[in-house]
């Protein structure tokens, strides 16, 4: 089959690499892409939220799926876009329809979600111009630190933690009255916060069956020692070591099957991933947020461990046959270091040269997130998080040392990772 990867980060450079290595891959497009998708298929000057122009090459390269990686055109409707489209509604999709995609669209919907469900999460309220003159009184009645989060879409930016109830008081109306993350902020959900180590599960479902990808840890801050601004994440390990055979069931049996359960019993359709952002409460699995697609750069820890035709296992889930369909993990783990621009998260140059990339040992697998090719063909930097480079080991530690050793080949100018990916995990 022809199959469209929609997307241009590391993410879809991880799911292009496995579905190209499916026998029932025929051609693989991917619209934008990158460089380091372009061996992989055929790249396609097309943004991710231009509807039409997607309607217009599905149509004319003949495309039978579509894997749609970031979460903007899922809550833009993508799905629904293609069903209510005569010309392309038999065109399969995976990812969820518009209503599935306010699980990551708007906070107060996940949570509403989950007190329905009763999934375990953090307590909460959401405030709006409405009723701001009652958040005062839910602050003061949560302990320190206070957890605000914009209801809508911001970019990975709109939650704050902030140490005192007075700073927690000021924040909310530079958001709600402000406008701090634009519309994004005109609804504030405020929170309790949860304290403890937080992981990522992931679940590929048709809406009513589930299979469990690989779990994993994502590196989120800039600085080492998880210090600094919050990043699109830095780093990830696979599996989990403290997520053992106990704690995954209680994962599964309090949280993974309650949501596709519930969004079963919601009449919500839903193929897609469903990526649940989790923290462990002293043994105690809640959710601190669902998205609604897979993490980067989890996927560039976890795609890597999938043994079976991720291809099939996909198209499957939208033809409702998920259940029969095998799904085999590689048991050794895997780890994904991000390199990064100087500057990155803050502003940062782009058009750096790319140079020693042939280097890379066979122990190694380097996914681009932002890069380019030049006009003079040179691969360049074209974005903040520009290169993941994953390994696999028996042992992560061991992984570890791979993907570090290969990164002293790869150069740019400005170039950073951080050095401590894993190391809170060392004493599982
Ligand atoms: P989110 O965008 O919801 O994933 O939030 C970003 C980050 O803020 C999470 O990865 C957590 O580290 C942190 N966070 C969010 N909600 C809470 C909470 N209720 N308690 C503690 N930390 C939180
Ligand atoms: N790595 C976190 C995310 O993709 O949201």
């Amino acid at each position: 089959m022809n199959v469209l990867i929609l997307g241009s980060g590391g993410r879809e450079n991880a799911l292009a690499w496995k579905i190209s290595q499916s026998p029932l891959c025929t051609k693989l497009y991917i619209a934008p892409g990158n460089a380091g998708m372009r061996t992989l298929g055929e790249n396609l000057p097309i943004s991710v939220t231009d509807f039409q122009a997607i309607k217009t090459v599905v149509i004319e390269k003949k495309i039978d799926f579509v894997v749609v990686g970031p979460e903007d055109p899922l809550v833009e409707g993508v799905y629904d876009f293609f069903k209510n489209t005569p010309e392309i509604s038999n065109v399969a999709v995976f990812g969820p329809s518009k209503e599935g995609a306010r699980l990551e669209g708007s906070k107060e919907y996940a949570k509403e979600f989950m007190m329905r469900h009763h999934i375990p999460t953090a307590g909460y309220k959401s405030f709006t111009a409405e009723n701001i003159e009652h958040a005062d009184a839910f602050i003061d009645s949560l302990k320190a630190p206070y957890v605000l989060k914009a209801d809508g879409l911001a970019a990975g930016k709109g939650v704050l933690i902030l140490p005192t109830a007075e700073d927690a008081k000021r924040e909310i109306r530079e958001m709600i009255l402000g406008q701090k993350f634009g519309m994004a902020s005109t609804k504030v959900v405020v929170e309790e916060f949860l304290s403890g180590i937080e992981l990522s599960v992931f679940a590929i479902t048709d809406g009513k069956n589930y299979k469990l990808l690989p779990t994993a840890k994502d590196y989120k801050r800039i600085g080492e020692g998880d210090t600094g601004l919050n990043t699109g994440g830095m780093g990830a390990v696979s599996p989990v070591p403290f997520a053992d055979e106990a704690f995954m069931k209680k994962i599964e049996d309090t949280i993974v099957r309650p949501t596709i359960n519930g969004l079963y019993a919601d009449g919500i359709v839903y193929t897609g991933f469903v990526f649940f952002g989790l923290i462990n409460v002293e043994g105690t699995p809640k959710v601190i947020e669902y998205n609604v697609r897979m993490g980067d750069p989890e996927t560039e820890a976890v795609i890597p461990r999938v043994e079976s035709d991720l291809l099939e296992v996909l198209y499957a889930a939208t033809q409702g046959n998920l259940k029969e369909t095998a799904f085999k993990i590689d048991q050794r783990a895997t780890v994904t270091v991000v390199l990064v621009s100087g500057g990155y998260p803050e502003a940062y140059e782009k058009g750096k040269v790319i140079t020693g990339l042939e280097n890379v040992d066979q122990n190694s697998i380097v996914f681009h997130s932002g890069t380019k090719i030049s006009e003079k063909g040179d691969i360049e930097t074209a974005g903040g998080r520009v290169l993941c480079v994953t390994s696999y080991d028996n042992d992560f530690r061991n992984a570890l040392k791979k993907s570090y050793k290969n990164i002293e080949n790869i150069h740019f100018e400005g170039v950073y990772c951080r050095k401590d990916i894993g190391q809170d995990l060392m004493k599982y």
